[in-house]
């Protein structure tokens, strides 16, 4: 049955249902039934739905000023969540620009980088989903239905290999980080010098392309190849921000600084809201009005923003998204041991990633398997996504919130929904 007869076909959904309301962290269909909500519209609303904080800020926001207000000076919310999100990174990362969505924040770092430097080279990596924008598009390689029947995409933009460690190196990050590097230091020898690439845009941990994380070691040594070429280091944070890896931000766990961070999707819990964030000096650089935005960082968006980064704070959530992770992944852990189609749990904080097989042995990708038991947890009251090459990753993306009741609860649905897929 088409529910929705006018609306595009195009879009790519999990399941067809039709939801009525989210509470806390479930979500509720039209018949009724609640669904343990461990998808959060992929990352998004990461205090769960209607958070109380979040409702009454936007609700206050509302009779205020709804906006735009960008081309006629400052909005109190807007400046307020400039310095409260610029204080939750390392210095110098401290300047501010709001927009709408990923996409767009990913398309105005590719074009600060390029006037800063006047260097046309981008360099990307293998795998990586940055968004829809043709700029987005260009350094996205997640799905080869992304970027066909687009060309020609932005020039200049070259792609290195993405550290995988499993399958690709059983699991060896190590291995895995000095072969990207090698792929890596090849383009530069035999593609395109360095002192002709003006931005590597990253992912801290694989999003779209199947929940890898960057060894430590990975990024670092990223970090040190754009220091010793004038190369400037875009962290793309939209998924990966935000608390959602147990810290802060993902490129915290490398100990490592970006030049140029992109948030978007978490930031205000499900309203419109991104921003790239450099340090001042490099957008002064960038210069005055080469870029623009009618709607970025709009009040209400922004006063969403606050309440989000004042819950952060107050409820610990950092903190809550590094321990309940770990009991995800013990558990998932506990199922791997007894399912030999379990090939691999993996991913930092409530960013978890398990990737079915055929067998562990042949280490065969099977997503037809992960396609089954996603549809077995949502009929059983669970929503988990999947992610990666053939769709053969089950993601899970519980809210920051979310109890170690309502982790074991989503294990045992997922582990019941494993077990009952027969083997053929
Ligand atoms: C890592 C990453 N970057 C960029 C984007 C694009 O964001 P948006 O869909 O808001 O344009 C996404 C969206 O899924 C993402 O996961």
């Amino acid at each position: 049955m088409d529910t929705a007869p006018n609306l595009t076909p195009i879009l790519g959904r999990y399941f067809l249902r039709e939801w009525s309301h989210g509470e806390g962290h479930r979500l509720y269909d039209t018949s009724g039934k609640a669904y343990l909500d461990f998808a959060n519209g992929i990352a998004v609303t990461a205090l769960g739905h209607g958070h109380p904080k979040v409702n009454a800020a936007i609700h206050a926001q509302v009779d205020r000023i709804v906006g735009p207000i960008n081309a006629v000076g400052f909005a109190e919310p807007v400046s307020r969540l400039a310095g409260e999100l610029a204080a939750t990174l390392p210095d110098p990362l401290d300047s501010v620009l709001f927009l709408n969505s990923g996409s767009e924040a990913i398309d105005a770092a590719l074009k600060l980088c390029r006037r800063v430097t006047g260097r046309p080279g981008i360099i990307a990596f293998r795998g990586g989903f940055h968004g829809r924008t043709f700029g987005a598009t260009s350094v996205t390689t997640s799905s080869l239905n992304y970027r066909t029947g687009y060309d020609p995409l932005l020039p200049g933009v070259h792609i290195a290999p993405y550290p995988v460690a499993y399958p690709d190196f059983d699991g060896d990050e190590e291995a895995a980080s000095a072969a990207a590097l090698a792929g890596l230091r090849a383009l530069f020898e035999s593609v395109i010098p360095p002192t002709s690439v003006g931005s590597i845009v990253v992912e801290p941990v694989l999003g779209e392309g199947g929940y890898n994380p960057a060894p430590a070691s990975f990024l670092r040594e990223l970090r040190a190849l754009c220091d010793a070429h004038g190369i400037l280091l875009i962290a793309d944070e939209v998924q990966t921000g935000i608390g959602r890896t147990g810290r802060m931000w993902g490129f915290e766990h490398a100990g490592i600084v970006p030049d140029v961070v992109c948030v978007a999707k978490a930031i205000a819990n499900g309203l419109p809201l991104a921003a790239l964030v450099s340090s001042r000096s490099l957008q002064d650089r960038w210069g005055k009005s080469a870029h623009g935005s009618t709607f970025g960082g709009n009040p209400v968006a922004c006063a969403a923003g606050l309440a989000v980064l004042e819950v952060i704070r107050e409820e610990r959530l950092v903190e809550n998204a590094a321990a309940r992770g770990a009991e995800l992944r013990a558990g998932l852990g506990r199922i791997a041991a007894e399912d030999d189609r379990v090939g691999d749990v993996r991913g930092p904080g409530l960013m978890v990633g398990v990737e079915l097989v055929r067998s562990r042995d042949g280490r065969e990708p099977d997503g037809d398997l992960a396609d089954r038991v996603m549809a077995a947890c949502a009929a059983a009251g669970l929503l988990v996504l999947l992610c990666g090459r053939q769709h053969q990753v089950v993601r899970w993306i519980p809210p920051l919130n979310v109890t170690a009741a309502e982790i074991a609860e989503g294990v045992e649905i997922f582990g019941e929904s494993l077990a009952s897929m027969s083997r053929d």
